[in-house]
């Protein structure tokens, strides 16, 4: 497992200052494009969340849709997509969020998540928070049980977890930079 993490740490490329000076940019694309890397993650989250009795993975367009589709699964569970405005074909619910620049929307299926559904919630990245705080919400407001999201990369600082424990989230991040 501590190889594995190594392994996985070791396939995600470093940007500087990218999109702008002074972000260093974590891409988790890299990750992708190595098989064992790509596998040995998604097999890290099912001995981590498989018979925890979760009924659903909800995954955020677009990045969380790479982990959390396998993830789901690899567990033998439904996936739930939460999209960007207007892409999805049934009734929905819209839930928006801030972004470091302006506002955005997010939207699930209100047919997607019912009262008896406990659901692990998967994105590639956790930096404000501010995407799956909105995920979290939508599901909340269909009446789902959610107390788990989980990451490949998070970056601590910037606030994230802090936000998603005061929702009551435990926070699960495979590799975590700091000051690098
Ligand atoms: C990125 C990333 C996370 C989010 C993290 O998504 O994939 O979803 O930002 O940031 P936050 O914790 O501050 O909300 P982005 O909105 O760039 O879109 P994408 O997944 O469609 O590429
Ligand atoms: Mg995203």
């Amino acid at each position: 497992n501590q190889e594995s993490l190594a392994q996985i740490k070791a396939s995600i490329k470093t940007i500087p200052d990218y999109p702008k000076a002074g972000i260093m940019f974590r891409d988790v694309t890299s990750l992708l494009e190595d098989a064992q890397a790509y596998k040995a993650t998604i097999a890290i989250l099912v001995a981590q969340y498989q018979s925890k009795g979760f009924t659903k993975v909800v995954g955020t367009e677009a990045r969380g849709f790479l982990f959390g589709a396998p993830l789901a699964l690899e567990l033998g569970i439904g996936f739930v997509p939460v999209r960007k405005p207007g892409k999805l074909p049934r009734e929905t619910l819209s839930e928006n969020y801030e972004l470091e620049y302006g506002k955005d929307t997010l939207e699930i299926h209100t047919d997607a998540i019912n009262a008896d559904d406990k659901v692990l919630v998967i994105d590639d990245l956790l930096a404000t928070g501010g995407t799956i705080e909105a995920t979290v919400k939508l599901i909340r407001r269909l009446g789902g049980h959610v107390e788990d999201a989980a990451f490949i990369i998070s970056l601590p600082e910037i606030g994230g977890e802090k936000r998603l424990k005061e929702m009551g989230i435990n926070v699960l991040s495979l590799c975590e930079y700091e000051g690098e």
